[in-house]
């Protein structure tokens, strides 16, 4: 069998759609082998087929996301053919941005989306004709690049930041994507805005806006915190300030005689 039509039966079980049978979104049909060709031209159904104005899925925004992704690149080059599963396998979709905790996992997740067809030369070309420009040079004014890209999504760089949406969707052209360091590594980071805003708003809510602010260690970008390191300063002040107040001892004694 074509290893593309080769399932990962572990992935649907963890996605969004797992209490799915396969003939809710195919066609019944299918059951019988060898299938007909022609089954393969019916259209399936889309994101907003299912989801659209449907109130107990309100909060994903789905009518807004697909009005923002209406205004991105791909499909103002593409059109309808590059459609929302071009980058959410509906077999396999989780929602991680909106419900993991751990900053890396989503990052990785994210990235692994486009990575799937931006990586991939044959998905690629399959979509567009001609060879994919490789990533590894067009971003290579980025230092650490492999760093950034295990701990920056794609669409940090690229795509509008939206307050009101949880992941923004209007993946902008290339002359609008960002390439100011201090845009991120600022007190006053983008990365609040996109990718830390699910953890900052929990973990405001948890312990009240000033102790997070205080503990919350995502406030200054790229400045690691090293355990070892701090403590040794703290052990370096100590040390300091004990040698003053022994020193200030002895002059006292020695005045007093
Ligand atoms: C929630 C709806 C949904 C369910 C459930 C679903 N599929 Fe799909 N499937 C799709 C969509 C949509 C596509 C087309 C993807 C695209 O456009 O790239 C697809 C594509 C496929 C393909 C073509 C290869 C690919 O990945 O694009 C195969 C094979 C397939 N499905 C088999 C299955 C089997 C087997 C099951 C049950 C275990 C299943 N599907 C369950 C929606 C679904
Ligand atoms: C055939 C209809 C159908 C299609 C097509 C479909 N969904 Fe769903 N989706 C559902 C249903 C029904 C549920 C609820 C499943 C459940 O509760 O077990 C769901 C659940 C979800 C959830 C989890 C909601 C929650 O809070 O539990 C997300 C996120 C989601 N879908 C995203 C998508 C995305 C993105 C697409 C397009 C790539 C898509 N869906 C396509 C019917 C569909
Ligand atoms: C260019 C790739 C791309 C396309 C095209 C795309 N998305 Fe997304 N979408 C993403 C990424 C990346 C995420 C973040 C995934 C995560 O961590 O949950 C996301 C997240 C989502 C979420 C979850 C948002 C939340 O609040 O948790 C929904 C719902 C969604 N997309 C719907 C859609 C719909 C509907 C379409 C088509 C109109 C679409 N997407 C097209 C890349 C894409
Ligand atoms: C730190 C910000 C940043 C990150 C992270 C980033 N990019 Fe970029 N990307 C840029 C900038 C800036 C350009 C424009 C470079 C130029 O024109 O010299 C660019 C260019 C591109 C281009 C245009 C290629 C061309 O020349 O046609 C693509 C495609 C692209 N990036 C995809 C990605 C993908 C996929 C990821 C995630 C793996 C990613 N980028 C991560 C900033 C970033
Ligand atoms: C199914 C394949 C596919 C996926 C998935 C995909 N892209 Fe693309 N992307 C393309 C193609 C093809 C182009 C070339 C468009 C063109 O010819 O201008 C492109 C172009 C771009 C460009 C450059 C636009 C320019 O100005 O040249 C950026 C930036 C980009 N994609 C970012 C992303 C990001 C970020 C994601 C994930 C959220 C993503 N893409 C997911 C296929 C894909
Ligand atoms: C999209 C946000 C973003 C942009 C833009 C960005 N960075 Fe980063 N950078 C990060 C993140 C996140 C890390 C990882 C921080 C960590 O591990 O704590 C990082 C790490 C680094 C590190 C490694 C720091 C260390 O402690 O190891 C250097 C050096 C760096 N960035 C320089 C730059 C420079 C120079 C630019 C501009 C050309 C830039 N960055 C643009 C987000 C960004």
């Amino acid at each position: 069998m074509n290893p593309y039509y080769i399932l990962d039966t572990m992935a649907i079980s963890a996605g969004v759609h797992k209490s799915f049978d396969c003939t809710d979104c195919h066609n019944s049909e299918y059951k019988t082998y060898p299938h007909k060709s022609d089954l393969k031209l019916q259209p399936l159904s889309t994101c907003l087929d299912c989801h659209g104005g449907d109130a107990s899925f309100a909060k994903y925004k789905f009518e807004e996301i697909e009005k923002e992704f209406k205004k991105s690149v791909h499909f103002k080059v593409y059109g309808e053919y590059f459609n929302c599963s071009k980058c959410h396998s509906q077999h396999t979709y989780v929602a991680t941005a909106r419900n993991s905790t751990n900053v890396l996992d989503i990052v990785d997740y994210n990235n692994k989306m486009c990575l799937s067809c931006h990586n991939d030369m044959k998905k690629y070309k399959l979509v567009s004709g001609h060879a994919n420009p490789k990533l590894v040079v067009i971003h290579d004014w980025l230092p650490n690049q492999e760093l950034h890209f295990r701990h920056v999504r794609c669409i940090e760089c690229h795509t509008e930041v939206r307050d009101s949406l949880m992941v923004s969707h209007n993946i902008l052209s290339k002359d609008h994507a960002s390439k100011k360091c201090a845009e991120c590594h600022s007190a006053n980071s983008k990365l609040k805005a996109s990718l830390y805003k699910y953890q900052n708003l929990q973990k405001r809510t948890e312990k009240g806006t000033i102790s997070s602010l205080l503990t919350n260690s995502s406030y200054t970008i790229g400045t690691h915190q090293s355990p070892l390191l701090k403590l040794l300063s703290i052990l370096i002040f100590l040390a300091v300030l004990s040698g003053i107040i022994i020193h200030s001892i002895f002059r006292i004694i020695k005045k007093k005689k």
